[in-house]
């Protein structure tokens, strides 16, 4: 299983794992693969704490953390902080929309929350607000590599992180894509055919994949969207990838830290229950269809706001889902890929790398006992 990407990183299986929790990304980098912690949702302060708690549970395992800098997004350019520009955007964003968000969730039968709870409308996907995240992520030795969703990431982040002797990685749905990457001196693609989970494309792995390893050869890309186990895995590899990195596989891990209630709607769901949608951040997104997707849908609804209006607005859903999950099954914010029907039980971290190597080996023996002696 070794190639030269996980020689570099100092791993035993090319197996990359996105999660917003710590403990899936502790975990993953103790059972051999490299643990990416989701740094988006937090702030520099609360990252902090999070790459901390990493660092003291993964003796000298590395990991990386992923940030989201988009190439476009309402307000880039804007030369201003971080709560001058929630302030400026907030005032863009018509009622309507909040009066609808509150709807939703009322229909839903949904409580508010608590009264005097604040909520951080501008989260870290603009320069100002994922500048700090990088330059914390820098502070953690054991950090060796930082992704970077919805773009390439801008040309001081990728020589700061370089220079600090570190790997850049970005994700990218289409050949362009990847080649802008290539172009600005990105070290790894990340390939994310259109059935993964969180912001996608629209072409899938299995055409995607081998023409983006061709388009940017010999750039490492690892192969994104529908990584369930170790035969979609071989065929990964089999196409010239240099590792495999998956989203969704984590979210019913025993280690995950999404409440039970919302496990219990990820093991129930099948892979026709995934929706692309602009309804949650402003960008096409897949997650599983409800009654909130649906909703914005319909053409008597408002139409969803841009990055990162959109998410200003449906903060407070994803907040009140979190508080309440059982109340919020069917309009809960539940980011996925098509791959979610394949996962029926909630297992630990280290059986489910275990169980994607030893299908991987089959697979690959499959395939050699097919040779002529
Ligand atoms: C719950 C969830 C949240 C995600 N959030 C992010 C994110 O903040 N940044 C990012 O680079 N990718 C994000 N993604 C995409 C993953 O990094 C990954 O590319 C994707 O899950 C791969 O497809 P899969 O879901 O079929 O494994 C997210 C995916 C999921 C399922």
């Amino acid at each position: 299983m070794r190639t030269e990407l996980s020689e570099k990183l100092g791993i035993e299986y090319p197996i990359f794992a996105f999660s917003h929790c710590r403990d899936v990304v502790a975990a993953v980098s103790n059972a051999g693969g490299l643990g990416v912690l989701g740094a988006v949702g937090f702030t520099a302060e609360q990252l902090a704490k999070e790459l901390a708690w990493i660092d003291a549970h993964v003796g000298d395992k590395p990991y990386g953390v992923d940030i989201v800098l988009p190439a476009k997004y309402e307000g880039k350019g804007e030369d201003i902080g971080a709560e001058e520009l929630e302030a400026k955007l907030q005032e863009m964003i018509p009622e309507e929309h909040r009066t609808f968000v509150k709807q939703i969730l009322a229909d839903a039968g949904v409580p508010e929350l608590p009264e005097g709870e604040q909520l951080r409308e501008l989260i870290g996907w603009t320069a100002a607000t994922a500048w700090p995240l990088v330059e914390e992520s820098l502070k953690h030795d054991k950090v060796k590599l930082i992704a970077n969703a919805l773009g390439t990431p801008p040309a001081d982040v990728i020589k700061e992180v370089q220079d600090s002797g570190r790997l850049v990685a970005a994700l990218c749905g289409s050949a362009k894509h990847a080649l802008a990457h290539k172009e600005a001196g990105v070290d790894i693609a990340v390939c994310q055919g259109t059935e993964g989970g969180g912001h996608t494309g629209d072409v899938g792995s299995i055409v995607l994949w081998p023409e983006v390893i061709d388009a940017v050869a010999p750039m490492p890309v690892l192969a994104a969207g529908g990584i369930g186990g170790g035969r979609q895995m071989a065929a990964a590899m089999a196409m010239g990838a240099a590792g495999v990195w998956a989203g969704s596989l984590w979210l019913t891990t025993t280690e995950s830290d999404c409440p039970p209630e919302q496990k219990e709607t990820y093991l129930a769901a099948t892979s026709r229950d995934t929706v692309r949608t602009r309804s949650w951040t402003g960008k096409p997104a897949r997650f599983l269809r409800s009654d909130w997707t649906d909703a914005w849908e319909r053409s008597d609804t408002p139409d969803p706001l841009g990055m990162p209006m959109q998410f200003m607005v449906t903060v407070e859903a994803v907040a009140r889902s979190n508080r309440y999950p059982a109340q919020a099954q069917s309009v809960g914010f539940n980011p996925a890929g098509q791959v979610i029907g394949r996962i029926q039980e909630v297992r630990p971290v280290r059986r489910v790398i275990d169980e994607m190597i030893e299908e991987y080996l089959d697979a690959v023996e499959r395939l050699n006992s097919l040779m002529p002696e």
